[in-house]
C-alpha cells in the first residue's frame, strides 16, 4: 500500500481528501499543526503533529513513515489577510512548500500534488474561463506566495526530477456527502459557509458586496467545485504521478503540470443566494453593499485539460447539492 503524507491533512479539503485516498487504496498520513485545522476532522490514516516549516521533523517523518509522495494543502488561505500580514504568507505557504521540497529531497520522495489556486490568473481581461496558459498576475500576497511554489516546483522537477501536479482550484465548496466532515473555518469568509450562517440565524444577515458588476445580474460570478471533486481529482492526480517511473536520486526531468480544477460553470453571488434559499426553505435578509477593492467580476475555470488529462469527471457539478450537502453538515 502507498503511503501518502498529507500536509494539512486535518483541514477543510484535506480531511476530505484523506477518506478518498483510503476509499482508494493509499495509506494516508497526516501532517498539520492544527493552526487552522481540526484534530477531529482526521477520520483516517496516522497523525503527526508538525510545522510545514521544519524540514528536519518532515524528513524524519517521511523516512519513519516510508513515505512514497505527498499531498501538500498546508497554509495560510485568506487573501486579504495576506494584503495586511504578507509576510506571514511568504513564510507559511512559500518557506514553508520550500522546507517540504527539501525534506522530500533529504527523505527520497519524489512525488508531489500541490494545492494551487485561481489566485495566481489575478485579475482578468474578460469574462471568459480561464486556462492554465493564461498570464500569472496574482494580485495579492496570497496569490504571489502560491506562484512562487509553482515556479520552485518547475523548476525542481528540471534540476532534480521531482515530479510534481500542481492542482488550481476554484472555490472549494460543499461538505462529504456522507455527513461525515464538512467546512469549519474559523473566521469563516467563505460565501456558501456564510449565506448558511445567516439561514440558521448564526448571522443576522448576509452581504452582497458589488451588484454593479458586468455580468447578467449584476454580482460576480464564481466557479464552486464540490470539496468531494476536489478530493477525488488529487487521487486521480497521485495514480497519474505513480504511473510515471519513480525518479528519486536520478538526474533525468522530472514532471511538472499544472491544472484547474473547477466544474466550468459559473453562478453569481445572487443566484448561490437564491439556491440556499430553495434549499434551506428560509427567507433571510440580504444586504447589497458597495464592491470590495480586488473582486473581478467572473473567475470560472476552463477545466477541460483536468478532465482530460485525469479522466476526471465532476460527481456534483449541480449548486444545489454542494449547498444541501453543507446544509446538512451545519445542522450537525
Ligand atoms: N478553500 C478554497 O476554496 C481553496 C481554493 C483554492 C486553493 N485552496 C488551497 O487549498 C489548501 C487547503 O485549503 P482549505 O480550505 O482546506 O484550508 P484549511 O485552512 O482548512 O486547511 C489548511 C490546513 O493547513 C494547516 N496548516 C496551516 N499552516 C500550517 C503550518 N505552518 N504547518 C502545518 N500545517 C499548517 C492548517 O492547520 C489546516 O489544517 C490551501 O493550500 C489553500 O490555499 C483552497
Amino acid at each position: 500500500m502507498k503511503k501518502i503524507l498529507v500536509a494539512g491533512g486535518a483541514g477543510f479539503i484535506g480531511s476530505h481528501t484523506l477518506l478518498a485516498l483510503q476509499a482508494a487504496g493509499y495509506a494516508p498520513v497526516t501532517y498539520d499543526n492544527f493552526s487552522n485545522g481540526h484534530r477531529d476532522s482526521v477520520l483516517v490514516g496516522d497523525v503527526v503533529e508538525g510545522d510545514v516549516r521544519d524540514r528536519a521533523r518532515l524528513t524524519a517523518t517521511m523516512k519513519e513513515h516510508n513515505i512514497d509522495a505527498v499531498v501538500h494543502f498546508a497554509a495560510l488561505i485568506e487573501a486579504g489577510e495576506s494584503v495586511k500580514d504578507p509576510q506571514a504568507f511568504y513564510n507559511v505557504n512559500t518557506g514553508g512548500s520550500l522546507a517540504l521540497l527539501q525534506a522530500m529531497q533529504d527523505a527520497g520522495v519524489a512525488r508531489i500534488v500541490f494545492s494551487s489556486t485561481a489566485a495566481v490568473y489575478g485579475q482578468p481581461a474578460d469574462n471568459a474561463p480561464l486556462k492554465e496558459s493564461l498570464l500569472k498576475l496574482p494580485i495579492n500576497p496570497y496569490g504571489h506566495s502560491k506562484w512562487m511554489v509553482e515556479c520552485m516546483l518547475r523548476d525542481t522537477a528540471h534540476a532534480h526530477g521531482l515530479q510534481a501536479i500542481a492542482l488550481r482550484y476554484f472555490n472549494a465548496a460543499g461538505a462529504d456527502p456522507e455527513g461525515r466532515l464538512g467546512e469549519r473555518h474559523d473566521p469563516e469568509t467563505h460565501l456558501i459557509p456564510l449565506v448558511l450562517q445567516a439561514a440558521s440565524g448564526a448571522r443576522d444577515n448576509i452581504k452582497m458586496f458589488g451588484t454593479d458588476y458586468d455580468t447578467p445580474d449584476g454580482t460576480c460570478i464564481r466557479d464552486y467545485i464540490h470539496v468531494h471533486d476536489l478530493a477525488a481529482a488529487h487521487v486521480k492526480a497521485l495514480d497519474k504521478l505513480f504511473e510515471m517511473p519513480d525518479s528519486a536520486g536520478s538526474s533525468k526531468s522530472g514532471f511538472y503540470d499544472a491544472f484547474n480544477l473547477g466544474t466550468g460553470s459559473g453562478f453569481s453571488v445572487r443566484e448561490v443566494v437564491q439556491a440556499a434559499k430553495n434549499v434551506t426553505g428560509i427567507d433571510f435578509n440580504v444586504i447589497e453593499e458597495e464592491r470590495r477593492p480586488g473582486d473581478p467580476a467572473y473567475l470560472v475555470a476552463d477545466a477541460t485539460r483536468a478532465k482530460s488529462t485525469f479522466d476526471w469527471t465532476p460527481a456534483y457539478p449541480n449548486l444545489e447539492d454542494m449547498i444541501e450537502h453543507a446544509w446538512q453538515f451545519a445542522n450537525k
